[in-house]
């Protein structure tokens, strides 16, 4: 799909229910990690809107820390390249390590960080994602903390590009596509 035949679409998940939502899982997390402290792993790019308002709802009594990668499988397009490639993985021996995502779809990327950050000596590891694409089943990786399980439609805003577009938007929408030329009256 070309950028121009995209639009934003309805939404999905306004912006109330998710800064609701993110309340919900700071507090959880926040119980799960009570006397100590974690490592909050943004992945980025589209972590970093989800990852900034989550630790802000965390209890201030747990030492967070902050640290992001940048983790890319998906290039331009609206299906998953299936390729993850991984840059400047920060030092996370001996931490409690809480990865920041997004979105999951295949999961690959999630799979990928996993086992890096095991294999680097992390003393333990979370998972949290604001959104859980359903329906797929062959998943390798973990999730401990889920925001929202959504369908499998390709969505946008809050931190969710689409051609590095509408990562902006406070509410998260559905794409849309445009009248392809052929389409056009
Ligand atoms: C998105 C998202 C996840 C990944 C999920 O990142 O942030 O990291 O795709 O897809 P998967 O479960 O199929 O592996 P993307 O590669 O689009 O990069 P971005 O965050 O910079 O937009």
């Amino acid at each position: 799909m070309n950028p121009n035949d995209a639009a934003i679409g309805r939404t999905l998940i306004p912006a109330a229910k998710i800064r609701d939502r993110i309340a919900g899982l700071a507090h959880r997390i926040s119980d799960d990690y009570a006397g100590g402290g974690l490592l909050a792993l943004t992945v980025l790019r589209g972590g970093f809107v989800f990852g900034a308002d989550l630790i802000r709802q965390m209890d201030p009594e747990i030492a967070v820390q902050v640290d992001f990668l940048r983790a890319s499988s998906y290039g331009d397009r609206t299906t998953s390249a299936g390729r993850v490639d991984v840059a400047h993985p920060p030092p996370v021996e001996d931490r409690d390590v809480l990865i920041v995502e997004d979105i999951v779809d295949t999961g690959r990327t999630l799979e990928s960080l996993q086992e890096r950050i095991r294999n680097h000596g992390a003393r333990s590891l979370r998972t949290v994602t604001l959104l859980d694409k359903e329906g797929r089943a062959d998943r390798r990786c973990t999730l401990d903390y889920v925001g929202f399980r959504i369908p499998d439609l390709f969505v946008v805003g809050y931190g969710l590009d689409y051609a590095q577009m509408y990562r902006h938007l406070p509410d998260i929408h559905v794409l849309d596509h445009g009248p392809r030329p052929e389409e056009s009256p």
